[in-house]
């Protein structure tokens, strides 16, 4: 089997590697999947891509004339993937679960480093400068957390705030029934939160869901976590809301306009996107470049899963974690004759 892998970087290639075997050959790609590289899927079977390839319907239509029979999502989320477009054409699957404590945990430690000047005191003092003036900082114990999305990220999230004696509110368009999680309807979790954490998909429900309407509801200072996904915070508006002092500090793991930038290292150039920049030259606004996931527990996981669901769909015909945009999931597949989606 042939697999064409996209976006490598020397971290999956690492993970990947002791999967490799006289019948699975990956060709491991820098270049991010899209429309100019789609022909490197030729004499493929699979293609295996992450959060920042494009498949749209003209890179579904080339995946599909080069004979690709699988696309193999190496994450979670699946927004930059044309899933009804693949349907009758090319099978999808992806990893539902790595780590959700990698993710979790990396939220609660931007919010620490954040609210606790963490990465101004590392800088001071490596400069011999051990002045505390401006590093003050408030405590956790006692606020309030609004958690938007109470999947599998959002729950660990929860219990991790629960063990700094947080208060927890939360939203989720689902929510998990029969569980201790109090949930209150958006608003009321926009106007009472002093943090809210962002755990929930990027779909056309949930795009800009952070919005400047959604800002202006907020408790003036609020603190704004985003470990999911860009887009749901609306980045120019997240702007104006920490310029006019509304929003007090912003922990960004994802930017709406990530693609082209996240991942890649852009020192001693001019970044173009100006939203961005500004956003960085803010003294309360903490960015990391998509990096919640890296941890090895989760690279392994990821590299385990993704080698299972191939050999699955090309063992079984099918595998649990296909995604079809009619089901979600094979498990609830409608098609009860195959149990899979076409
Ligand atoms: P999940 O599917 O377990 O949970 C998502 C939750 O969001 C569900 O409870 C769902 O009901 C809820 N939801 C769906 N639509 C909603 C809406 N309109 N409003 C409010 N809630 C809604 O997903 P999981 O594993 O917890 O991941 C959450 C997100 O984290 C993923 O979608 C992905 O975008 C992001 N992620 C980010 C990573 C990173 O490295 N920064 C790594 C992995 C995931």
């Amino acid at each position: 089997m042939n697999i064409a892998f996209f976006d490598a970087k020397p971290y999956d290639v690492s993970s990947f590697e002791p999967y490799l075997n006289d019948d699975i050959k990956i060709h491991f790609f820098e270049t991010k999947l899209d429309t100019d590289t789609a022909s490197l899927s030729a004499g493929c079977e699979v293609v295996c891509v992450f959060v920042n390839d494009t498949v749209n319907k003209a890179v579904i239509d080339k995946l599909y004339e080069n004979g690709v029979k699988l696309i193999a999502l190496r994450c979670a989320g699946y927004n930059n993937v044309d899933i009804a477009y693949c349907f009758g054409k090319i099978h999808v699957v992806h990893v539902p679960a790595y780590s959700p404590y990698a993710v979790a945990e990396h939220t609660m430690a931007m919010l620490l480093t954040s609210i606790r000047r963490i990465h101004k005191a590392y800088n001071r003092t490596r400069e011999f400068n051990f002045s505390l003036s401006g590093l003050t900082g408030f405590d956790l114990y006692g606020k309030t957390v609004g958690v938007i999305g109470t999947g599998r990220i959002g729950k660990v999230f929860i219990d991790i705030c629960k063990g700094f004696g947080m208060k927890v509110l939360a939203y989720d368009k689902f929510p998990v029934e029969n569980s201790d999680i109090k949930y209150v309807e958006l608003d009321e979790l926009l106007k009472k939160s002093d943090i809210i954490s962002l755990h929930c998909p990027l779909t056309p429900d949930t795009k800009h869901i952070i919005d400047e309407n959604a800002i202006a509801k907020m408790k003036k200072g609020v603190v704004l976590l985003n470990t999911s996904r860009g887009a749901l915070i609306k980045a120019d508006a997240l702007l104006e809301g920490i310029k006019s002092r509304q929003v007090g500090a912003a922990c960004l793991d994802v930017y709406e306009e990530e693609s082209d930038i996240f991942f890649e290292d852009y020192s001693g150039h001019i970044v173009e996107d100006d939203t961005l920049a500004r956003l960085i030259t803010m003294p309360n606004v903490l960015v990391t470049s998509h990096q919640a996931f890296l941890t090895e527990e989760a690279l392994n996981n990821i590299a385990e899963t993704t080698i299972n669901n191939i050999n699955e769909f090309f063992e079984n015909g099918a595998s649990v974690n296909e995604l079809c945009y009619r089901c979600g999931r094979v498990d609830s597949c409608k098609n009860h004759r195959t149990n899979k989606c076409f």
